[in-house]
C-alpha cells in the first residue's frame, strides 16, 4: 500500500485512549510531522457512539460521526485506530479495515490475544500493518523493544507487573492495612479501577498481556487456554500483614520462562522481596524484567494506564507505519503450528508462603510448629498476627520444595488436626538469572 503525502487517520472510539491519541496529535503535530517528513497527518474521521464525545474544535467536529464503519470506508483513511475496546465489535471492525487495505493500530489486548494471529495474517495478505504496542504496558515501548531491538539472542524469561489496577489495590492494602473490598472502592473512586473490575482482579487482563509478550518475545504461536492464571481475589489483609512481617510484598506477577522447547507461563500473586525492582513498581505503574543470556537483565517501568500514556504509543505505531508501511516483522506467527510447548515446570523447587489459621488461641503456636515438623515441612521464617477474635493467623516461609510435595503436606496437616486450617499459599518470586 503506497501512502500519500497526507496520511489520513481515522479513530474509532473517543474514550480515554482515542481522545488521548487525538490530543497528542493535536499538541505535537509539528514534532510528529518532523518524524515522518515530508508526510503530513490528517484526521479524516472520528467515531464514537456517544454524541457527547464530539470534539468542540471546528477542525475536528466536522469529521465526527457515530458510525465506525463510515470512518473505515472514508476514501482518505489510510490508518485506522481502533480504541473501542472489548472483543466485539472491535474485532469485526479491525478485520474489515484490514480487508479494505487499511493499516490498523489498536490498544485492545483482548482482541490481540484472542484473534491476533488471524488479524496479522489478514494484514499480511493485504500488505498492511497491524500494530498493537499500547496493548501491553501502555507507555512502556516493550513490544517494539522485544520485536525490533532484542534480535541478537533469544529471551529466556519475561516477568512483570502488567496490571495497574491490581497493583494499585495491593499497594493500598499494604500501606493502609485495609481489606481488598475497601481498597477496590478507593481505586474506583480514584479512577484506577473500572466499575466492573473482574478482568483485572481475576488476572485475565494480565493473562492477555503475558500471552502477547510471550508470543512476540519467544517468537512462537501459543494457545491462550493453556496458560495458567489466577488473580488477587483470595488475598486477604491477613496475607498482606503476615508477608509484610516476613519482609515481602505480594504482587500480581505475570511470568514466562523458557527451558529448551518448553515454556512455563503463568499469572499469579507471589511474594517479592523488598529489594526487588518489581517491589518498587507502585500504584498503576507497570514493570517488566527481561532476561536473555547475552544482555542479562533489562528493566522497564512506566505508566501502565491513562489516555495520554496509551495515546503516546498509538501515535508511535502510526509513525512506524508511515516510515515502513511494507515492513512485516512477525513471519513466525503466520505458520499454523505452535512452536514451543506450554507446560508447568513441576520439577522446580520454590519457597512458599503458607498462611495457617488456628481456630482457637489455646492451642498455641508451638503446637503448629510441631505439626509442621512432623509433616516434614521445613520453615525458613515464621510470623504471626495479633488477631482480634479467637483465631490466630500464622504465616510461614518454607524452605525450597516442589509444589506437589507442598500440597501433600497441606493435606496431611489438615487431616491431622481439626484446629488448623491452611488458608492460602503463594510462591516466592525468584529471577531465573539469579
Ligand atoms: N484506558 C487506558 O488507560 C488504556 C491503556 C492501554 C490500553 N487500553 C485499551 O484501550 C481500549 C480502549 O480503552 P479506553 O479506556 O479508552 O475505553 P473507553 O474510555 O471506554 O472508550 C471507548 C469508547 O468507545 C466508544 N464506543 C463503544 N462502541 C463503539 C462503537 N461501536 N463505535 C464507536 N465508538 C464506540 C465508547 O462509547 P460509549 O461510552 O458510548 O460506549 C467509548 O467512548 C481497551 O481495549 C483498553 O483495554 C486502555
Amino acid at each position: 500500500v503506497i501512502m500519500g503525502k497526507n496520511i489520513g487517520i481515522g479513530i474509532l472510539g473517543l474514550g480515554h485512549v482515542g481522545k488521548g491519541t487525538l490530543d497528542i496529535i493535536n499538541k505535537n503535530q509539528f514534532f510528529i510531522e518532523q518524524e515522518i517528513s515530508p508526510n503530513k497527518i490528517k484526521i479524516v474521521g472520528l467515531a464514537d457512539l456517544d454524541i457527547n464525545r464530539k470534539p468542540k474544535s471546528e477542525k475536528y467536529n466536522t469529521v465526527f460521526t457515530t458510525s465506525a464503519q463510515q470512518v473505515i470506508d472514508h476514501p482518505e483513511a489510510q490508518i485506522i485506530v481502533e480504541a473501542i475496546g472489548g472483543e466485539y465489535p472491535a474485532y469485526n471492525l479491525i478485520k474489515k479495515a484490514l480487508e479494505a487495505g487499511k493499516h490498523v493500530v489498536t490498544p485492545n489486548k483482548e482482541v490481540v490475544a484472542k484473534h491476533g494471529y488471524e488479524l496479522l495474517r489478514i494484514a499480511h495478505q493485504n500488505q498492511v500493518q497491524f500494530l498493537f504496542e499500547t496493548s501491553v504496558g501502555s507507555a512502556i515501548p516493550i513490544l517494539g523493544v522485544i520485536s525490533n531491538i532484542l534480535t541478537s539472542c533469544p529471551l529466556d524469561e519475561i516477568s512483570g507487573i502488567l496490571n495497574g489496577t491490581t497493583n494499585y489495590i495491593l499497594d493500598l492494602m499494604f500501606e493502609q492495612n485495609i481489606t481488598q473490598q475497601e481498597a477496590l472502592i478507593k481505586a474506583q473512586e480514584m479512577g484506577y479501577a473500572e466499575a466492573d473490575p473482574s478482568k483485572d482482579v481475576m488476572g485475565i487482563d494480565a493473562l492477555y498481556k503475558i500471552f502477547i509478550l510471550s508470543s512476540l518475545g519467544f517468537r512462537t504461536r501459543l494457545t491462550l487456554d493453556k496458560i495458567h492464571y489466577s488473580g488477587i481475589t483470595n488475598i486477604e489483609h491477613e496475607d498482606i500483614e503476615l508477608t509484610k512481617k516476613l519482609g515481602y510484598r505480594i504482587k500480581l506477577l505475570a511470568i514466562a520462562k523458557k527451558k529448551g522447547d518448553c515454556l512455563d507461563i503463568r499469572v499469579e500473586p507471589m511474594l517479592v522481596d523488598q529489594n526487588n525492582f518489581l517491589t518498587n513498581i507502585h500504584g498503576a505503574d507497570n514493570g517488566i524484567i527481561l532476561y536473555g543470556e547475552s544482555y542479562g537483565e533489562l528493566f522497564f517501568s512506566g505508566a501502565g494506564a491513562g489516555g495520554i500514556a496509551g495515546g503516546s504509543m498509538i501515535v508511535s505505531d502510526i509513525v512506524r507505519i508511515v516510515r515502513q508501511p511494507q515492513y512485516f516483522e512477525h513471519d513466525y506467527l503466520l505458520q499454523d503450528s505452535e512452536g514451543l510447548q506450554v507446560q508447568s515446570f513441576d520439577e522446580e523447587e520454590n519457597s512458599y508462603f503458607v498462611r495457617i489459621q488456628q481456630q482457637t488461641k489455646q492451642v498455641g503456636s508451638d503446637k503448629i510448629e510441631k505439626i509442621l515438623e512432623q509433616n516434614e515441612l521445613l520453615v525458613e521464617k515464621f510470623a504471626k498476627t495479633n488477631s482480634k477474635n479467637n483465631e490466630l493467623n500464622i504465616g510461614i516461609l518454607t524452605a525450597l520444595l516442589k509444589e506437589d510435595k507442598l500440597k501433600k503436606v497441606i493435606n496431611g496437616i489438615e487431616k491431622q488436626s481439626k484446629e488448623i486450617k491452611i488458608l492460602n499459599f503463594m510462591k516466592r518470586y525468584k529471577n531465573s538469572s539469579k
